[in-house]
């Protein structure tokens, strides 16, 4: 029966008008879908008012989205969902570093660097050598490797926050070592974009937006699963309350302040500067799909 429903009626018989989809995956989410929203209304049982709010939210939600804003990931992030998703798909795995959220400031195909570039583009802020080697399952080094990285700038802003040039992002490809590094600027903390919709449900949640300073890597080889983690900067006032759940003890690390040293090539570095220091092994790939994309792409 699909009519006279009431609140003890209705759940069932949407439960059994999805149950004939042609695809079990579709059938599965659909049911759990319909099954968990249900109870969800049961549980709080909105007014029309309430109800139509949350719809208004969700609106607005998408209509913040732009080429340079995705509020739906920050829902997401913000709400846990993000880093349980990883969780479940990204189980332990040996020596493989652990990954945590893409985040909602990744560009797509950024621009190509040779290593040992300069990423800050003259953007104020400490100078700061980013290094690290990457291997594979058997710990080699992964010579050829795509190493994407993307991070905030001293202040704390994303370069397609500030509508400027991309900087402090490039793409990287390892030398013969599985060597990598390049020059940026210690970043800051920031707050997570909380002029739209996310930033109304963190204030009415009593919860501050703000996420420990980072780096981000997206980093991919032939043979390996794609790894998409950040570098968090030690001693960061929010690395036990990031908005977005993504901090992870194994990557934290720290910066140094040294007065001298040396690029992985050998070259002197005759100036006081910052630098941090990562080491990545990649997990072998259990599925066609995860490393082939970007590996793909870039042979291209
Ligand atoms: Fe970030």
């Amino acid at each position: 029966m699909s009519s006279d429903l009431d609140e003890t009626t209705i759940t069932a018989a949407v439960l059994e008008r999805v149950a004939h989809a042609p695809d079990p995956r579709v059938r599965q989410i659909s049911e759990a879908v319909v099954r968990h929203l249900h109870a969800l209304v049961r549980e709080t049982r909105p007014s029309l008012d309430e109800w139509s709010a949350a719809v208004d939210f969700l609106t607005r939600s998408g209509q913040t989205c732009s080429d340079t804003r995705q509020e739906f990931i920050l829902l997401s992030d913000a709400l846990g969902i993000s880093m349980l998703v990883d969780a479940i798909d990204h189980g332990p795995d040996g020596r493989a570093t652990e990954t945590t959220v893409l985040g909602p400031f990744y560009v797509g195909d950024p621009p190509a660097h040779p290593l040992g570039a300069d990423l800050a583009g003259g953007a104020p802020g400490e100078p700061l050598l980013v290094r690290g080697t990457v291997s594979g399952p058997d710990g080699a080094p992964l010579a050829g490797a795509i190493v994407d990285t993307w991070q905030a700038d001293e202040d704390g802003y994303y370069d397609v926050q500030r509508g400027e040039e991309l900087e402090l992002r490039a793409r990287l490809r390892t030398d013969s070592a599985g060597r990598f590094w390049f020059w940026a600027v210690v970043p800051a903390s920031y707050p997570i974009p909380d002029d739209g919709p996310v930033g109304d449900m963190l204030r009415a949640q009593g919860r501050h937006p703000y996420r420990p300073a980072h780096v981000h890597f997206r980093i991919a080889a032939p043979g390996c699963r794609e790894l998409i983690t950040h570098v968090f900067l030690a001693g960061d006032d929010y690395l036990e309350s990031d908005v977005v759940f993504g901090v992870k003890r194994s990557l934290i690390a720290a910066v140094e302040r040294v007065e001298q040293g040396e690029l992985p090539d050998g070259t002197p570095i005759a100036r006081p500067h910052a630098r941090l220091t990562y080491d990545f092994a990649l997990a072998p790939a259990t599925a066609p799909t995860a490393a082939a994309a970007p590996a793909a792409e870039a042979t291209a």
